[in-house]
């Protein structure tokens, strides 16, 4: 989704909002501008395209000169992606960047148009920008004209705004959408996210609902909804650089999936007390866990998929009854809820519409909320009832991984601890678990060494296939899903994940010599049963690629590669065995010759229903 930065300070401000806004790319755009103060005018550029094409055009027409500006990338959703909806827009003396939806667009614009006021370009923005230069002219004076104009404005936003008559000086203010304020030394930024302005600050302020940020070199005010200024908590990153860079790997994906078995120990070692899970920092407390009726997972994408793991194990071990459901169809099915249910939100972002408009209803119908969140301070970990942060340091590559994993070593921890809560399991069982779970971070750095080689080897057969199955049982076939959508969102081959057993009833139809089958057996109650569904697509030519446990005993007729990991404690293996699958995906997608990092069409955090 969009992203916005704005500086105000000494260096060259184009140069830093490029910079900034090279850091946000991860979040997906197909337009980027800049809108800089030279000369105390406020200069625009911006094109259609990539960072890289507005550079260019920079290059040709020249770039804006000055020490204060804002910036953004744009993922289209008012107006195709093209020059004139490219941000910044523009009134007469304003000029604004924005994260969100307007919902009220129409009518405002029906508005300003009989004031006799002229658009260029389809968005929404724009008419943000009209509106607030209509007020501007009337008021005169910026704060009071940004107030009288968000008090119109339904939906979401986060705005970074300039006005001609107020030179080096940056406003903020947003609803729903993210921002936050960085605060330097003589240099002061605004942006959607901690990577964009980490190389220049660490410390920031999370701007609140409503709240107006003013911005100059020597220093940041902020003011409420009624002009009021406000004191602010100074936050700190507590990571550094290297975070949020490639560190010389190829792609952040990469990256990313080498960094799983730190994420998994940041984020599973806080929680162990005497050999057992503690959760009671995160609010989560033993009498809470008894008085658990119903649990409701509820997520998109991969925090889904996670999810879907979280279901077998949570139901497995603590006798529990767990519905995973789709936050955007969670939140207008009108779901059976209330007192005594629980709902998990999983988000990766913190910021997914969907997903965040799914905990608000469960808090409207009286259930408890609880968030399993990676970024800091995001508006779902703020509004939760109770949070579990995964410590997977930010995420830039769009498909998921280290989130995923860490999301997964959640489930399991919270697992655990319900099922010793209800007398499901004994201290000594939960001890064990808890041990095993402590060890899965080495096995998932034996994984990624042993599986690299044979996995980019299978990626070189899979690479001209039109379309894939990944099929599997129980905690396999949970698993299988979120491989399967590892591999759509960046090789862009289609795939589906189907439960072995259900193959017969009509999928098996799809099965030729030209589709791939991904077969994942680890579970030793359902090996034997998923080997005869992995015969049964055999037998009309399937190329298989079983994927087990070391040791596991398969005559050479059953698949055509065989990729095992090390044997462990089966409730865990998913943890192991999503790493063959992420590097399957990840190589399928290199030599594809795909952008691995900015899969076409998606977006990483997607703050739009
Ligand atoms: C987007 C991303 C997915 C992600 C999903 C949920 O669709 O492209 O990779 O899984 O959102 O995001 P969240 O931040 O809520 O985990």
């Amino acid at each position: 989704m969009c992203g916005i930065v704005g500086y105000v300070g000494k260096r060259d401000s184009a140069d830093v909002l490029v910079d900034a806004l090279k850091k946000l790319e991860y979040r997906g755009y197909d337009s980027a501008g800049i809108a800089v103060f030279e000369d105390n005018k406020i200069k625009v550029a911006k094109s259609k395209g990539k960072l890289k094409d507005l550079i260019q055009k920079m290059d040709t027409e020249g770039k804006p000169q000055g020490t204060a500006g804002i910036g953004h990338t744009r993922w289209a959703t008012h107006g195709e992606p093209s020059d004139i909806n490219s941000h910044p827009h523009s009134g007469a003396k304003v000029t604004l960047v924005h994260n969100g939806i307007i919902e009220n667009y129409k009518e405002l614009k029906d508005f300003l148009v009989k004031q006799g006021r002229d658009f260029l370009s389809d968005t929404d923005t724009e008419v943000v920008a009209q509106l607030l230069d209509y007020y501007y002219a009337k008021i005169k004076e910026p704060i009071s004209a940004i107030i009288e104009t968000t008090q119109e404005l339904r939906g979401s936003f986060a705005l970074g705004i300039v006005f001609e008559d107020y030179p080096n000086t940056v406003y903020a203010v947003r609803r729903e959408s993210p921002l936050i304020v960085g605060i330097g030394q003589g240099e002061n930024f605004i942006a959607s996210d901690v990577p964009a302005i980490i190389k220049y600050t660490k410390d920031y302020y999370l701007l609140e609902h409503d709240e107006i940020a003013v911005l100059s070199p020597n220093g940041v005010e902020v003011f409420d909804s009624h002009s009021q200024p406000i004191e602010k908590e100074l936050k700190t990153a507590d990571w550094d650089v290297d975070a949020v860079g490639k560190c010389g790997y190829p792609h952040y994906m990469i990256k990313e999936i080498n960094e799983q078995p730190t994420a998994i120990r940041n984020t599973v070692t806080p929680r162990i007390k005497d050999g057992m899970p503690c959760l009671e920092e995160c609010n989560i407390t033993p009498e809470m866990l008894r008085g658990i009726r119903n649990i409701f997972i509820v997520a998109c994408g991969t925090a889904m998929h996670s999810g879907m793991v979280g279901k077998y194990v949570i139901e497995e071990l603590a006798r529990t009854a767990v519905t995973v459901d789709i936050a955007s169809e969670f939140r207008y099915r009108n779901p059976i809820i209330g007192e005594g249910d629980l709902i998990i939100i999983v988000s990766q972002s913190g910021e997914t519409a969907d997903s965040l408009a799914a905990m608000r209803l469960a808090k409207e119908k009286g259930a408890k909320t609880l968030a399993i969140v990676n970024a800091m301070g995001s508006t779902i970990a703020r509004e939760a009832d109770m949070l579990i942060y995964t410590h997977a340091g930010p995420e830039i590559s769009v498909a998921s991984t280290k989130a995923y994993m860490v999301q997964l070593s959640v489930m399991y921890l919270f697992a655990f601890e319900l099922a010793y809560a209800k007398g499901q399991i004994d201290e000594d069982k939960l001890k064990y678990y808890t041990s095993k779970l402590l060890e899965t971070s080495e096995r998932v750095a034996d994984v990624i060494a042993q599986t690299t080689e044979l996995s980019q080897k299978i990626s070189t057969k899979l690479v001209t296939a039109d379309s894939l199955l990944y099929i599997g049982r129980g905690l396999d076939y949970a698993l299988s899903m979120e491989g399967s959508l590892k591999l759509k969102e960046i090789s862009y081959i289609h795939s589906e994940s189907y439960a072995a057993g259900e193959l017969k009833h009509g999928t098996i139809s799809l099965i030729t010599p030209e589709m791939p089958v991904i077969a994942v057996a680890t579970q030793s109650a359902l090996f034997e049963k998923t080997v005869s569904n992995i015969k049964e697509v055999k037998a009309r030519g399937a190329k298989v690629i079983m994927i087990c446990q070391e040791g596991c005993d398969i005559s050479p007729d059953i698949a055509n590669y065989v990729l095992r990991v090390p044997a462990f404690e089966e409730i865990l293996l998913p943890m192991l065995v999503c790493v063959p699958l992420q590097l399957i995906a990840y190589y399928t997608s290199v030599q594809r010759g795909n952008d691995v990092d900015q899969p076409r069409n998606l977006a990483k955090s997607v703050t739009v229903e």
